[in-house]
């Protein structure tokens, strides 16, 4: 088969995706199929209909990769890709809009309140909700931009800085405990969750660092938590999957508070990284799935 690899592009999430772009070619050519890489780019667009490829392999991140974009111009060019369609991709590229959506789900969720650069006062904003919060670009992976603030002048900061990534910033209230994660994959309206993973960073919070320097955080698969919750997530990361408009696979991040045992929804990920920190990769390999087959399965999914 002749399978084309987008990887690279334009976002801040650049460098993840070359990593998870380098994973998913070596895979695809360990299974035999002909492989083109493209480092993407607007002016290469017009390479992929000369390429006449069977299907492409989305291996970006963040915008113009995983935000709808891209999927909406292959789909006018009537090009198979793996993965969400339009609808799912925007949707859960947006944080805000993707909380809105699950608010009747039965899905637990911080608090959270949001600003966009078009009215928001540095020095008349009023937090509604309780510090210490998590400021956060609204569209936007990787916890690139993303400020723990424990005071008022934090946020302030904080909001400053994810502006330089979304004109819209998500603040919510922050919640202390347990990192977890769902990857989930299948047919259309079949998706099936695998082991919950349990994400132990080196450093205080899961951020950049702790996702990519090898060594920068410890995965549980299963994770270490109760059977009742392992299964709630489960249940919960098929339903914001399917909820969102999202197809084929993706990976859906929460928290199990310390003082609880409800997960705390964060987001869908449509475009997991599958970088060899990556935590998708190692969920799957909990249910027997290599990293090469697990890419090929994507793609026969893909193909469907
Ligand atoms: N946004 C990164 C790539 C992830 O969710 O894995
Ligand atoms: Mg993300």
């Amino acid at each position: 088969m002749k399978v084309a690899v987008l990887y690279g592009g334009t976002s801040a999430e650049r460098e993840v995706s070359l990593s998870s772009g380098k994973g998913i070619i070596e895979a695809l050519n360990k299974k035999g199929h002909e492989v083109v890489g493209i480092d993407f780019h607007p002016e290469r667009l017009s390479e992929l209909l000369s390429l006449e490829v069977d299907i492409i392999f989305i291996g970006l991140h963040g915008r113009f990769g995983e935000d709808g974009r891209i999927q909406g111009m292959l789909d006018m060019l009537n090009i198979p890709y793996v993965g969400s369609g339009v609808l799912g991709s925007a949707i859960a590229m947006d944080k805000a809009k993707s909380k809105k959506i699950l608010e009747h789900s039965g899905i637990r969720m911080a608090k959270d309140c949001v600003v966009s650069s078009h009215d928001y006062n540095d020095e008349t904003f009023e937090l509604p909700i309780e510090l210490p919060v998590v400021v956060k670009p609204n569209r936007e992976g990787s916890t690139i931009g993303l400020t723990v603030a424990q005071t008022m002048q934090d946020v302030k900061d904080g909001v400053k800085e994810a502006f330089r990534f979304d004109d819209v910033v998500i603040i919510e209230e922050f919640i202390e405990g347990k990192e977890v994660t769902v990857a989930v994959m299948g047919e259309k309206g079949n998706v099936k969750a695998m082991p919950v993973v349990e994400i132990v960073p080196k450093n205080r919070y899961y951020d950049y660092e702790s996702k990519y320097a090898p060594g920068g955080s410890e995965h549980f698969v299963p994770a270490r938590i109760d059977e009742i919750v392992s299964k709630q997530l489960q249940e919960h990361a098929v339903l914001a999957h399917e909820w969102l408009g999202c197809e084929t696979y993706s990976r859906v991040d929460f928290i199990i508070p310390k003082d609880g045992t409800h997960p705390v929804f964060l987001e869908v990920n449509t475009l997991p990284g599958m970088t060899p920190t990556s935590l998708f990769p190692d969920a799957a390999r909990a249910t027997g799935l290599s990293y090469e087959d697990m890419i090929e399965q994507l793609v026969t999914l893909g193909l469907k």
